[in-house]
């Protein structure tokens, strides 16, 4: 297909192995459906792990011509999958909207995202570079070579299933390496198959990429456990994450592993803060996307001098948040991804009042559509505190004073992204580098990512950071070469 000839993806029933699309030899289903009305989208026959083994044996033997390609070759293939999703923007928004519930607004959030660092890794084949080191022994050169790290396997969730899956395959292939993607159940096409789609067309030459569509209780293991790949690339739940760490590091072939796992932000509020900021930067923080974000605000920490204030004015802008349909442009927030989720909030919301949060703003939910519910007077020892809520419940937490607001904060077995306003930028610099978190961001919210700032976090947020140069450290190999050039004199 010519990039010109912009008639829609179809065939998204198929796996794509070997750079062909084929069907899913298991007898099992997965039936794609639409979280907003239940339309179902696609019904895809799952793979075996036969077909896992089939992908990972055409990942292998694509990869070293790939490796061998000038690196303006890939670049090209990587400058290509940009001009195809600008002129597939409507049709990749679309299927973000009704296959993973994102709002409009949040789908194009998303589609930048996904652009920004496709446009970052077609940079890496050229920004990819080695180093010469001085030697302690005469006559030695010590040169550090950066080479690809082989085969990556990708695991990704459903959240923002385009981006997290591009932000690990795009810097994977741009930097000569081959992949197979397990894209989330709950995203198959934008985790996976829609990008698979693009990347065809941009004429990434077969087998480089692979998508496996398959459920991770299933084939997850034999994904990580296969001989092939020398790095795991997991985004989803810490849960899931310590399993592939232990798989990864205590089975028969070790392998490297870059862990992108659960997150409960706190978004702190200082007295001298701009209170009304704070306010639309905290509705914003949490409820885009209906909070299913890993870096969404999880604690709202406000002091005390300014508790009651900020608490009114938050709950008079949360009430103006439009709820429901996600294709409408002005919708804040749509659907949660599936029921188990949806169960999980409704525990959360019971549990909430039952250990005395008083529950400031609620609403009906319908279907899956749960409305902003705010919790206030929350304690840093209650589960919406303590927990990662992946919804759009928010509980506000009054800290005494600056002190008392840093140990909150800090008070979370978390640590990816976090947030503090204050007009005193000193303060908020202090601050900041207090937290023991991979991101903060002071006077604004806790969702950023720039495709060239490092993303990750600390403590059971995971291992690993992305974009810029530390995912190219990431997605490739250190070797160091020495080379003898005049015969060394051995103690014996
Ligand atoms: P998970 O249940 O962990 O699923 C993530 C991926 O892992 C899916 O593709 C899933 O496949 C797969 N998986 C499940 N069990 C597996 C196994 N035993 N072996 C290998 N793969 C397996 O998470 P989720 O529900 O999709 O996402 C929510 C969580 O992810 C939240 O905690 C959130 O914070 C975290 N998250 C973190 C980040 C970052 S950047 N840190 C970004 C997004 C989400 P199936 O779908 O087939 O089960």
């Amino acid at each position: 297909m010519s990039t010109n000839d912009t008639s829609a993806y179809n065939d998204f029933h198929l796996q794509f192995i070997a750079g062909e699309w084929q069907k899913g030899k298991d007898d099992s289903i997965n039936t794609n459906t639409n979280p907003y009305n239940g339309d179902t989208l696609v019904e895809i026959q799952q793979a075996t792990k036969d077909q896992l083994n089939e992908a990972y044996d055409a990942a292998t033997q694509a990869q070293e011509a790939w490796a061998a390609q000038t690196p303006a070759e890939r670049s090209a293939v990587l400058y290509k999958v940009v001009n195809i999703l600008d002129q597939r923007q409507e049709e990749i928004v679309d299927w973000l909207i009704k296959e993973s519930g994102s709002t409009r607004i949040k789908a194009m959030v998303e589609f930048g995202a996904t652009r920004a660092i496709t446009l970052e890794a077609a940079t890496f084949p050229n920004r990819v570079h080695g180093e010469i080191r001085p030697s302690n022994t005469p006559g030695k050169e010590n040169f550090i070579y950066r080479e690809p790290i082989g085969i990556v396997a990708v695991i990704s969730p459903w959240n923002f299933p385009l981006h997290l899956t591009q932000r690990s395959i795009a810097p994977a292939l741009a930097l000569g390496n081959a992949v197979v993607l397990k894209p989330a159940s709950d995203t198959p096409v934008t985790g996976g198959l829609l990008l698979a789609k693009v990347f065809e067309e941009a004429g990434l030459p077969k087998g480089l990429l692979n998508v496996v569509v398959g459920s991770g209780s299933e084939i997850g293991d034999a994904i990580v456990e296969h001989k092939a790949p020398s790095l795991v690339s997991f985004t989803g739940s810490t849960s899931v994450g310590k399993h592939i760490g232990e798989l990864a590091n205590g089975g028969e072939y070790i392998k490297q592993v870059a862990l992108e796992l659960g997150g409960n932000s706190p978004f702190v509020v200082l007295k001298d803060a701009d209170i009304e900021q704070a306010v639309k930067a905290a509705a914003f923080g949490k409820f885009l996307h209906q909070g299913q974000i890993c870096i969404a605000i999880n604690r709202v920490i406000v002091e005390d001098e300014i508790y009651d204030d900020f608490v009114e004015r938050f709950l008079a802008h949360v009430k103006t948040l439009n709820v429901g349909d996600p294709n409408k442009p002005d919708t804040a927030v749509g659907p949660i991804i599936n029921e188990k989720q949806l169960k999980s909030l409704k525990d959360k919301i019971a549990q909430a009042q039952e250990e005395g949060a008083k529950m400031a703003l609620s609403g009906e939910i319908e279907g899956q559509v749960v409305p902003p519910h705010v919790f206030t007077e929350v304690t840093r020892e209650m589960d919406l505190s303590c927990n990662e809520v992946f919804g759009p419940l928010v509980g506000i937490i009054r800290a005494k004073d600056e002190e008392d607001a840093l140990s909150i904060a800090n008070d979370s077995m978390y640590g990816l992204s976090s947030a503090v306003f204050t007009a005193d930028m000193q303060k908020g610099l202090r601050f900041a580098r207090g937290i023991r978190a991979g991101m903060t961001h002071i006077n604004d919210i806790s969702v950023n990512d720039e495709s060239n700032t490092p993303f990750g976090g600390e403590k059971n947020s995971g291992i690993g950071r992305f974009n810029g140069e530390w995912v190219l450290e990431e997605f490739t190999r250190t070797h160091w070469i020495s080379m003898q050039n005049e015969p060394r004199q051995y103690p014996f």
